[in-house]
């Protein structure tokens, strides 16, 4: 898989690329993604692909019948879920170990999901369970060790670069920090024009207007599509990568701890503006963030991740109220919610 490299391997041949030569630019982690859908080799990584040592195991048959049941109250005739993740497993290889036997990280094991038009998943669970490894997989970045990726109905566990454009169009994704989402270098108007441009959507004149369009969708005025990253503050910055993210009318947004580099202050203000935005446009969404507050204040579903495997899911009401596994209980005991810091105590 030489051809093949891991975004940040990416992110570094940028930089290097950028230092060599002044045309030469560093490519956000927006750009990243949507030239990984589209440009040849993508970024999309290879986890390894030996098996593993017998330790990752499969959910057990009645959680898998639970899972079926859950899922019962969602399908409707003829609608297919937007992602389906059948039983993936992701291992890692690191850099540890002897080099015939590496030591492996096991970052998922056996989840199971499935995104319907419209809903609002909530994933949960400490750094290292293998929450941005799961949304990494739904947008086509990581391929898995075992298992399978269905996309709309259609096999793309092993994607072709035309199915990694059509999942680049219909799956967006906002990431945890603005400040490297976005590129320092581009005015506001580039950026959100940039998407289009790498998709060869609409004319010219269609794109200027969606611009427009897409500025004030995200409560920022006009004047800021002129204005460089540097000079927004975090909160106008994580709109602007929430309006990229919806550049090309996307049918679920991926929203990886969206609001955990941001000050408290505008935490709620860009939730707000998310839930808004999937209302208006029907948009579904997976929502990630390790604060169980900030997860239920958003989501229609959660499932609670612990090293790797869901040990809990269901509604977010259920999952409050009446949480099943020892490690969810901690989480809600745990810790004041970072989104009302007063909530928690
Ligand atoms: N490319 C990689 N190579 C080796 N190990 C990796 C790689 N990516 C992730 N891991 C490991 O996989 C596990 C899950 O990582 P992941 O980034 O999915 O966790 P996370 O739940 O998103 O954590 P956080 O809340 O800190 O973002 C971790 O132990 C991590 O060290
Ligand atoms: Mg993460």
């Amino acid at each position: 898989m030489s051809d093949r490299k891991t975004l940040s391997e990416e992110m570094v041949a940028a930089a290097g690329g950028a230092l060599a030569s002044d045309k030469a630019k560093v490519r956000s982690d927006a750009e990243l993604y949507e030239r990984a859908t589209i440009e040849a080799g993508g970024a999309a990584t290879d986890a390894c692909g030996t098996d593993t040592d017998g330790a990752v195991a499969c959910e057990t048959p009645a959680s898998h019948e639970a899972i079926e049941a859950e899922e019962e109250a969602f399908e409707r005739e003829g609608v297919e879920p937007i992602i389906f993740l059948d039983n993936i497993e992701v291992t890692f290889k690191t850099r540890t170990g002897s080099l015939l036997h590496p030591n492996l990280v096991h970052a998922v094991r056996g989840l199971t999901l499935k995104l319907w038009p419209g809903e609002t998943i909530g994933i949960v669970g400490e750094s290292g369970c293998g929450k941005s490894t799961t949304a990494n997989v739904m947008c086509g970045l990581q391929s898995p060790t075992s298992g399978r990726v269905f996309f709309k109905g259609k096999d793309v566990t092993h994607r072709t670069a035309a199915d990694r454009r059509v999942i680049g169009r219909v799956i967006s994704v906002v990431f945890q920090d603005p400040a490297t989402a976005l590129n320092a270098r581009m005015s506001v108007r580039e950026q959100l024009l940039d998407p289009m441009i790498v998709h060869k959507v609409g004319t010219k004149e269609e794109r200027e207007r969606r611009v427009h369009d897409l500025i004030g969708m995200v409560g920022l005025p006009q004047s800021a599509l002129e204005a460089l990253p540097g000079q927004l503050s975090g909160g106008q910055r994580q709109r602007v990568a929430i309006a990229r993210a919806l550049a090309l009318k996307p049918d679920a947004i991926i929203a990886d701890e969206p609001t955990s580099a941001l000050d408290v202050s505008v935490r709620a203000q860009i939730l707000n503006l998310l839930m808004d935005l999937k209302k208006e446009l029907g948009l579904a969404m997976v929502f990630i963030s390790h604060d169980i507050q900030t997860v239920r204040y958003i989501s229609d579903r959660i499932i609670v991740m612990n090293a790797g495997r869901a040990v809990e899911r269901g509604t977010a009401e259920q999952v409050f109220n009446d949480p099943q596994d020892s490690y969810t209980r901690l989480l809600l005991g745990a810790a004041p919610s970072l989104l009302h810091p007063e909530l928690g105590k």
